[in-house]
């Protein structure tokens, strides 16, 4: 077979960790395919910019042609981020005949399935493996290992950035601004990183594995997200007293044919395993009908991790075309997508809010919660932040997410409530 061209369209954290794989591991990647793998062109912004990683200065390029409209070139490896300008650039790739890999989750969340339809028309794969939790191959394992079974749950820590932080406000009592400049530093957040914190970015990718493992067409705009920005030492510290760690989760689940789809901080038990997951690395449980429960677990942002799922892909591409069977990788949506209302979700609740210090009080809050038909499952009430205040967090049994609004809107217009401070999600126990 005759040696495979690559496109490379970026050359930063995960453009780099790509060439040294492609270099390093050039003698494995020939052997397991039977042919060479090799890069012929590289766009970047600035050809003169100093690079970490050695490569030929003939390859750099500005000019996208020089890789979308190269006869020479097979696939394009898209590592370059950006999303419009970047989905013209991969529809005129294809329609080039061009295979494409890329890392880009917030172009897939957003046209995937466009381009995955124009990517058959012309018989040509898109792989985006790396999209979702870097190194872990989660949508490989979605669509191939886990194919025969009916997934009914996703629940995972899929963004990088905010676990970093989430772990050093948590253990070290670190102040958010400069654990996110570490994880800038480290590479972790994207070059925005407002879509790590604000939780966009997991929401694309629960986007992407909501829809390959419902296989229906879920928008970006039907995730329900909450960021990390609100979060407070003292809601870490009330969440420990409780038993609890705060983490930033991803859920899709699905029941009689009904989804739902979100991101938001939420409590879990201290030895539940996703609260075990530290740092930059994401783990993501997959409840099947079948197969019960599996967990993924490894690092979801950085160089290599990432960089090893682009050539994984890359390396899956090489096979069809070799197989001639290029251009499948699509899969039309089965279902129609039907979300739950606000009264179909169940779910705990922690609640902490600020109330007068005296006689009476709580016999109010009980009398919100009893009308609401809401139970308790802990209590906990310390002095408040001023005199005369106490300071109440609750945690309830499984409610509606209906019975939340409800309570919560009751609880502000009663005249013995200072202030609401915070609700969050409760997971992982019954
Ligand atoms: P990055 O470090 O900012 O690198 C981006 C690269 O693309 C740079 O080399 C830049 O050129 C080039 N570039 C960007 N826009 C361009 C344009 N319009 N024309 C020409 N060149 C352009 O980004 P990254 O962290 O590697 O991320 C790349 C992609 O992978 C993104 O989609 C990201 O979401 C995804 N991803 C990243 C990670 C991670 O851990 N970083 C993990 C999973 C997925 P210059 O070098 O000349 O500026
Ligand atoms: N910014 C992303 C994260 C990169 O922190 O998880 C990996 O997609």
């Amino acid at each position: 077979m005759k040696q495979i061209n690559v496109g490379l369209c970026g050359l930063g954290t995960v453009g780099t960790g790509v060439v040294k794989i492609l270099t390093n591991h050039q003698e494995q990647i020939k052997y397991k395919l039977g042919t060479e793998v090799v890069i012929k062109k590289v766009l970047v912004h600035d050809v003169n910019k100093k690079r970490d990683v050695e490569i030929d200065p003939s390859w750099l390029t500005t000019e996208a042609d020089e890789l979308v409209s190269n006869p020479e070139i097979d696939v394009i490896v898209e590592v370059m981020g950006g999303i419009e300008d970047t989905h013209l650039l991969l529809e005129k790739a294809l329609r080039n005949k061009k295979h494409i890999v890329t890392a880009n989750k917030d172009l897939m969340a957003v046209h995937g399935q466009q381009l995955l339809r124009l990517a058959k028309e012309n018989s040509c794969d898109i792989f985006y493996d790396a999209s979702v939790a870097g190194g872990i191959p989660i949508l490989r394992s979605l669509s191939d290992g886990l194919a025969s079974d009916r997934i009914q749950k996703i629940m995972g820590i899929v963004n990088g950035t905010t676990n970093y932080i989430l772990t050093k406000m948590s253990d070290e009592q670190l102040d958010f601004a400069s654990v996110l400049q570490e994880a800038q530093d480290l590479g972790f957040a994207e070059a925005d990183p407002t879509s790590d914190v604000e939780g966009i970015d997991a929401a694309r990718k629960m986007t992407l594995l909501a829809n390959l493992a419902f296989k229906m067409d879920i928008a970006l705009e039907d995730v329900e997200v909450i960021g990390i920005t609100g979060i407070t030492q003292e809601d870490i510290s009330f969440a420990d007293s409780l038993g609890y760690t705060i983490k930033l989760i991803g859920i899709a689940s699905s029941h009689e044919g009904k989804v739902e789809v979100s991101v938001e901080p939420t409590l879990l038990p201290h030895e539940h395993p996703l609260a075990m997951v530290k740092n930059e690395y994401n783990a993501v449980y997959v409840h099947g009908e079948a197969v019960g429960e599996t967990m993924f677990y490894g690092p979801g942002a950085g160089s290599m991790p990432t960089a090893t799922a682009v050539v994984s892909d890359l390396m899956e591409a090489v096979k069809n075309i070799r197989l001639g069977i290029s251009g499948n990788s699509y899969i039309t949506p089965q279902y129609q997508t039907q979300l739950k209302e606000n009264n179909e979700k169940f779910m705990k609740y922690f609640i902490r809010m600020e109330a007068d210090d005296e006689a009476g009080t709580f016999s109010k809050l009980t009398n919100v919660f009893t009308n609401e038909k809401i139970s308790f499952a802990k209590i906990l009430q310390l002095p408040g932040s001023s005199k005369g205040t106490a300071e109440v967090v609750m945690v309830t049994h499984k409610i509606s997410k209906q019975q939340l609004i409800n309570s919560l809107e009751k609880l502000k217009s009663l005249s013995v409530i200072k202030r609401m401070i915070s609700y969050y999600r409760v997971e992982g126990e019954e």
